[in-house]
């Protein structure tokens, strides 16, 4: 092994949550998971990383969607995710979200919160948003009032919509309406909004929920290159505030926003790097190449 590899090796031993918090690792587990309360918002990143998926499989009918994944997201970073069709990016999201359970393999959400013994909700609920691709907005309720549902996590209570908001709720929407740049369409229906500015909508329904960790697959797919700046633009400014993951084909798109790209390939980390060192990397070349 090349020193600078196992220097590598060493430093990722030291950086596993497990190693680091040995000792209190029987007294951790009691406290959170299935039907315990979880504090929303509250992730304990004492060590800078937000997110630890460490040797994750997922087999489907014997095929391993995700194999032996090993990956780290620091809080506060933009990662941008790339990898050919089938690599594992959907189903590493479903993984960290809850949706999907690792058949081994660990994922924890800051030093504490076992992903893989919490609710989908209660993942949710501690601060993972997700944002599919197709935008999932309510077509008929305007701009302002999709803002206001989305604060409302208990979806019973939606019959009270508009009744009274607080002056702080008022604020926080106007704040989220000008980071995603819908402020001169603050009364317009959801549904005559372009295919662009229901994305940043539907965005910006998750950021009412106050995410620590935001996860976007394949943000800018059918958006005009105009849409696509402003995408940009709009997730870079997330970044520092929020930890964003996102997992995009185009490349233009990855180049403009990247620092750093995580390649998969069949179900593991293939590259890791600035965009000029994955596009480098030989074995990322015939990856792609080969597709
Ligand atoms: N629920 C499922 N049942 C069976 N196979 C699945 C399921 N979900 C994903 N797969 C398979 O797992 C592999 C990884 O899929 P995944 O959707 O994670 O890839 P991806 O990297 O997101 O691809 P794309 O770039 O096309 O979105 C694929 O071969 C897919 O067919
Ligand atoms: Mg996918």
């Amino acid at each position: 092994m090349k020193p600078l590899d196992h220097a590598l090796q060493n430093l990722r031993q030291t950086m596993r949550r497990d190693r680091v918090f040995d000792f209190v690792a029987e007294h951790r587990f009691p406290f959170q998971g299935l039907g315990h309360t979880v504090v929303p918002g509250v992730v304990d990143i004492s060590h800078g990383t937000i997110l630890y998926l460490e040797n994750i499989s997922v087999s489907f009918d014997g095929f391993k969607a995700l194999n032996d994944l090993t990956l780290y997201i620091d809080a506060g970073e933009l990662r941008c995710i790339i990898g050919p069709n089938g690599a594992g990016k959907t189903t590493m999201m479903d993984v960290i979200t809850g949706k999907t359970r690792p058949d081994t393999g660990s994922a924890f959400f800051g030093q504490t919160m076992d992903l893989s013994r919490m609710s989908e909700t209660d993942i949710a609920t501690a601060g993972i948003g997700r944002k599919f691709q197709k935008p999932t907005v309510f077509p008929f309720h305007s701009v302002f009032e999709n803002l206001e549902l989305a604060m409302q996590a208990d979806r019973r209570v939606w019959p009270s919509l508009a009744a009274h908001i607080t002056a702080a709720q008022r604020l926080k929407i106007d704040e989220v309406l000008e980071t995603i740049g819908l402020q001169m369409h603050v009364r317009e229906r959801a549904a005559l909004l372009s295919h662009g500015q229901k994305q940043w909508l539907e965005i910006g329904m998750l950021l009412m929920q106050d995410p620590r960790l935001l996860l976007v697959d394949e943000p800018v797919a059918g958006m005009t290159h105009q849409e696509m700046d402003q995408t940009a633009q709009l997730l870079t400014d997330l970044a520092g505030k929020h930890s964003v993951v996102v997992v995009e084909h185009d490349m233009d798109f990855v180049r403009s926003i990247a620092r750093k790209v995580t390649v998969l390939h069949e179900g593991s980390v293939l590259a890791e790097g600035t965009m000029d060192e994955v596009q480098n990397n030989q074995q990322v070349i015939e990856v792609y190449l080969g597709e």
